[in-house]
């Protein structure tokens, strides 16, 4: 499913005879249309149609790129898989922490051994792991069963990479690595392929400039820099046309979203045009800095009709001191003081967040700050992490690391209380009648659907598959911790 029309007829309407144009999505699309004659050979020699797995690490933005990459595979001719015991294997990855490097370490020892089997197999990898040189020295020595890597800023390119491998007699027995630095260029209208046909996310902006001083993001992603917004709202109204009733605009600090832009909107007024989009139900957003949360924004959101009442705003700890180590830029008494005003202005609203525990220098002092906090904001819910060193961040070389029996016991602390009052929060809110946007048929339970509250907690009640992608009034009847069971009303 592709999100902006015309574009398939775009790709078909390309001159292979001649050499590949200059410009972009041009190019692209010209890769394409030969890997479109090549996929062909390849079915009919393999006598069943190409299948690919595009396998995502990480957070949304990662999901969003990975749609893309299997929008282009299955324009050049692929099936799209789950299994990654494929025909083309594309992993994309995440770095963010170490156990995320892990973990495609995992996986690509066990593409080593899909290989043996089929040995035509290609495996490929891409995103923020392969920003970093020393992982790819790592690959380039240990696992030789990589065909392609490529990293965050060319993503776009990937036909042409995969054209270069595969129809280039030089490269087909390389490895071909393209990585590029940074880049200031926002390629629009490639092919995409959405996971559901209801909703999806996207990019307002893309890379990061708040340095935050445990984060690699910054480093992996790039300088931020904003698409234009008739662009974005120009891909909503297709991706409307096309089915979709809920949008998420990504972005890692969407708050400041067109500070590089000419005459741009500010983010508020951004999601006051995507709202004036008929056909267009509901709106999401994340992530939003504290520091850059306007009363422009919360003023719209309380006007909106469209725009969840949800919000998530990452606290990463609530000790003034180590905000400032982190360079958050804002202090504990900012934040309640931001909480108490969204608060009052949406009674509502429903508010996450992000917590780190185990900053280098983190005191028994600083962590019951995090915890007031906790105590204070009473977060629906939150997503806790253990300190990651990340190399060449600031905090990697910070001294007075913490031990790591001291950490996991604070993370076990914080997480049960966390858990504790999400489901008070939970059990408080039973009885009511919710908007749930459905999403799945259960996938345990056949005779029960799962969707999503505005709120964003999930709400299985009985139903089947012909209401996926509608919006339906459920009461909340019984709370089962991080989801509930309700009935339709
Ligand atoms: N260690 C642990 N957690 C981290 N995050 C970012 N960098 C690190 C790190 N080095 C967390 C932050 C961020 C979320 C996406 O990941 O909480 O908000
Ligand atoms: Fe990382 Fe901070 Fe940027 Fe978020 S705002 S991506 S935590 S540097």
């Amino acid at each position: 499913m592709t999100d902006y029309s015309g574009i398939d007829e775009k790709i078909r309407e390309i001159d292979i005879t001649c050499p590949p144009p200059e410009q972009e999505p041009e190019r692209q699309y010209y890769f394409i249309r030969l890997l479109q004659d090549w996929s062909r050979e390849q079915t009919e020699r393999k006598g069943r149609p190409l299948q690919a797995c595009v396998k995502t690490f990480g957070c949304q933005m990662n999901a969003r790129d990975s749609e893309k990459l299997s929008g282009i595979l299955k324009c050049i001719g692929y099936e799209i898989t789950e299994k990654e015991e494929a025909d083309l294997t594309l992993y994309n990855t995440c770095t963010v922490r170490e156990n995320a490097n892990q973990k495609v370490y995992g996986h690509l020892g066990q593409a080593k051994k899909y290989k043996e089997k089929n040995p035509d197999m290609l495996t490929m990898l891409c995103g923020c792991m392969m920003q970093e040189p020393e992982e790819i020295a790592y690959i380039e020595k240990s696992f030789r069963n990589v065909d392609i890597i490529f990293g965050t800023h060319n993503i776009f390119k990937f036909a042409e990479l995969m054209a270069m491998k595969v129809l280039d007699e030089k490269s087909r027995d390389k490895m071909v690595v393209a990585v590029w630095e940074d880049t200031t260029e926002i390629v629009e209208e490639l092919p995409n392929r959405r996971k559901y046909f209801f909703k999806s996310g996207i990019n307002i902006m893309f890379g990061c400039n708040n340095f935050c001083s445990y984060c690699i993001v910054p480093y992996v992603r790039g300088r931020e820099r904003s698409r234009e917004p008739e662009d974005i709202l120009a891909e909503i109204r297709c991706m409307v046309q096309d089915g979709v009733v809920e949008v998420m605009l990504l972005g890692q600090n969407v708050n400041s979203y067109g500070k590089n832009l000419d005459n741009s909107l500010s983010f508020a007024q951004l999601l006051q045009r995507v709202e004036e989009i008929p056909g267009l139900e509901r709106i999401r957003f994340m992530t939003s800095h504290p520091k850059d949360l306007s009363d422009e924004l919360i003023q719209v959101m309380k006007e909106s009709r469209k725009i969840c009442h949800q919000l998530h705003l990452p606290l990463q700890s609530g000790s003034s001191r180590l905000l400032k180590k982190m360079n958050r830029r804002y202090t504990k008494e900012d934040y309640l003081l931001l909480v108490e005003k969204l608060r009052a202005e949406i009674p509502d609203i429903a508010i996450t967040t992000d917590i780190i525990v185990g900053f280098p220098g983190e005191t028994e002092e600083d962590f019951a700050e995090t915890m007031d906090v906790v105590e204070k904001v009473k977060y629906d819910s939150a997503f806790t992490f253990i300190y990651s060193k990340r190399t060449g961040t600031p905090a990697a070389s910070m001294e007075e690391q913490i031990p790591e029996p001291v950490v996991k016991e604070r993370f076990q602390r914080l997480l049960a209380r966390i858990q504790e009052i999400g489901a008070e929060k939970a059990r408080a809110s039973l009885g009511q009648t919710e908007q749930v946007l459905v999403e799945e048929v259960n996938r345990q339970d056949a005779s029960l659907v799962t969707g999503r509250t505005g709120g964003n907690y999930l709400v299985h009640f009985p139903g089947d598959a012909s209401l996926i992608g509608q919006i339906v009034p459920v009461r909340l009847r019984e709370s089962k911790g991080f989801y509930y069971l309700g009935e339709r009303v």
